[in-house]
């Protein structure tokens, strides 16, 4: 049994400590927000925060998470840069299939927290893990500056 403190709330998983993260997230403690892409650490569909930083969950075991406080796109409104996000990924419709967006708001949501006003290079530095195959990088960058505003 592996302890995990997800979106402010303590979890128990009954699993092995070297199941990653995002299948903990999705199979035992029912939040399907966190996607699976390449399972590989590529492409950033599963990002989440770990003490506010952003981590690939398939590439984190539950093991080695310990005391750190896991925030989910479900947890992410309550993220200080969150809600500001939120609002400008609907406002702006950024999403187009949509299965990358939940990593590309985690992302996001830690890059304001760190820097409240990115420029374009920072923008793209920071959003450079995180892949949209619908290529929707110049919205994205737009309801980050949207947010940030
Ligand atoms: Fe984790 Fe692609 S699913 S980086």
């Amino acid at each position: 049994m592996v302890k995990l403190t997800v979106n402010g709330q303590a979890r128990e998983v009954q699993a092995d400590p070297e199941k990653p993260l995002l299948w903990a997230l999705r199979e035992d403690l029912a939040m399907p927000g966190t996607k699976f892409g390449c399972g590989a650490g590529l492409c950033g569909a599963c990002t989440v925060l770990l003490d506010g930083q952003p981590v690939r969950s398939c590439q984190t075991p539950i093991g080695s998470v310990g005391e750190s406080a896991v925030t989910t796109i479900e947890g992410v409104a309550a993220q200080p840069a969150g809600p500001a996000v939120l609002a400008a990924w609907a406002e702006l419709d950024v999403p187009q299939c949509g299965y990358c967006q939940a990593g590309q708001i985690m992302s996001a949501s830690w890059l304001l927290s760190e820097m409240p006003n990115p420029g374009d290079e920072e923008i793209d530095a920071a959003m450079s893990g995180n892949i949209c195959r619908c290529s929707t990088y110049t919205r994205i960058r737009k309801a980050i500056k949207a947010a940030a505003a």
